[in-house]
């Protein structure tokens, strides 16, 4: 009896120990087996309409298609009822698994014009991306959703790594999603900017001058990048800065080991280099770059300010340098209209969404968080870098006009009269 009884209780310690190593292994397996991105569960795919080209003949040549999860008659308000945003329109198939795996999240936002630059973005940078659209009218949607789904048939990065989430207009705004995936078949994977300009040139013809009439509202966008990440930091840039590569994961072991008492904000050094280079593939070529005249700190002829406090000499300056990132310097002459890019946990003050158009409307939020006491550190060698050498004049004039009236927002700001 008592034997049975050992003989039972012996089997329940085997059976308990045998279950506690098998779920340190599935656990350790699940950690650090790169192949479970292959094994994890297929998402739920919501659905849209999508419509076929109307065949004259056959009214009922629609069909629906599991694509993407959008309602135009549901989305949230914003906080001042202008704009309807739409969460994961279309959620990256690795979005989910990439953001537990990785400390950091890219947020980033677009309008249509410049998407195609998330075709390199997403190649440099391996972790989870969370990416706000922008559809000024109905035509503008569906072409830009057009192209989302052409971006994610052409380029699986795409496809794994990016969540799509979109904000619209109140004024204006689409009533009806209707894709013609015919042309899906036509458009060439191998000119995403030839076939996202010949998209764009069919748009204005119908609009005339849609962009100088809505102002993209760049702030209400960062932070619906932002809010839709899951990592605990957050990199927030706009879609043409583009990181280096293996930024994602160099980061990351930065992080686990980052000691930061109190509020701490890492700066990622931002350059414009020459159309006609090569993406530099580390610092010692940048600098080269640089010293050769075909890289240089972004926005340094048009706006000086904007990264200045970053001090780049200083940045340029370290020699014997490790791989590893590491922080290179504090910043010790914060200036009032610094815009650094920057990696935070997504605690950091929200954007004010009262800045609309260019200008004016990251350096408001930095601002924030000096006031509210957060230490700008300089990280090195990692960077960012904007294609194509900056000069005043090349901007259009409708951008400088938004930019002197958000300049007038932002003394309102500073004194607290911005209404
Ligand atoms: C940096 O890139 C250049 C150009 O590709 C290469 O020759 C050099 O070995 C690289 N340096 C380091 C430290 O990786
Ligand atoms: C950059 O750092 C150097 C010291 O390394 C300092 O002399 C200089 O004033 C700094 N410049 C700015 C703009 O912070
Ligand atoms: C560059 O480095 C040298 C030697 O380490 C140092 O003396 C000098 O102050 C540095 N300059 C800047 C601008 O940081």
């Amino acid at each position: 009896m008592i034997q049975g009884k050992c003989r039972i209780w012996n089997l329940c310690i085997s059976a308990l120990a045998f279950l506690s190593l098998y779920n340190i292994i599935i656990t350790l397996k699940l950690l650090y087996a790169p192949e479970c991105l292959r094994h994890s569960p297929p998402l739920p795919k919501p659905t849209v309409k999508i419509i076929r080209r109307p065949c004259e003949k056959d009214e009922k040549a629609i069909y629906t298609k599991q694509v993407m999860n959008l309602n135009l008659q549901l989305g949230r308000w914003d906080m001042r009822l202008q704009y309807k945003l739409f969460d994961h329109i279309v959620t990256g198939e690795k979005f989910a698994i990439l953001s537990e795996l990785f400390r950091t999240c890219l947020a980033t936002q677009s309008s249509i014009e410049k998407i195609a630059s998330i075709i390199e973005v997403s190649n440099h940078w391996n972790g989870p991306i969370s990416l706000a659209i922008f559809a000024a009218s109905e035509d503008e949607l569906n072409t830009l959703l057009l192209y989302v789904m052409y971006l994610r048939k052409c380029d699986a990065r795409i496809r794994d790594k990016v969540s799509f989430h979109l904000a619209i207009p109140k004024d204006k705004r689409p009533k009806k999603v209707a894709i013609d995936i015919e042309k899906l078949d036509e458009m060439d994977c191998g000119n995403p900017m030839g076939t996202l300009q010949s998209l764009i040139k069919k748009l204005q013809k119908q609009n005339g001058m849609w962009r100088m009439k809505m102002p993209y509202p760049q702030n209400l966008m960062r932070n619906l990048a932002r809010k839709n990440c899951q990592s605990k930091f957050v990199f927030l840039t706009d879609v043409d800065i583009i990181p280096n590569k293996g930024m994602a994961e160099s980061l990351d072991v930065f992080l686990i080991n980052a000691k930061c008492k109190g509020l701490c904000a890492y700066v990622i050094p931002t350059y414009e280099i020459d159309e006609r280079v090569r993406f530099p593939p580390n610092k010692t070529e940048l600098i080269r770059l640089a010293n050769r005249g075909l890289a240089r700190p972004f926005h340094h002829k048009v706006f000086i300010y904007n990264q200045y406090a970053t001090n780049f000499s200083r940045w340029q300056n370290a020699t014997n340098e490790r791989d590893e990132v590491h922080i290179n310097h504090p910043v010790t002459n914060f200036e009032f209209l610094y815009e650094p890019f920057y990696v935070a946990p997504d605690t950091v003050p929200l954007h004010d969404e009262r800045f609309v158009g260019y200008g004016y409307t990251r350096n408001s939020q930095v601002y924030e968080m000096y006031v509210a006491g957060y230490e700008f550190l300089v990280l090195s060698p990692i960077f960012t870098c904007h294609w194509g050498l900056q000069i005043k004049r090349t901007r259009p004039p409708w951008r400088e006009h938004q930019n002197n009236l958000n300049r007038k927002n932002f003394d309102g700001f500073k004194t607290g009269n911005l209404c």
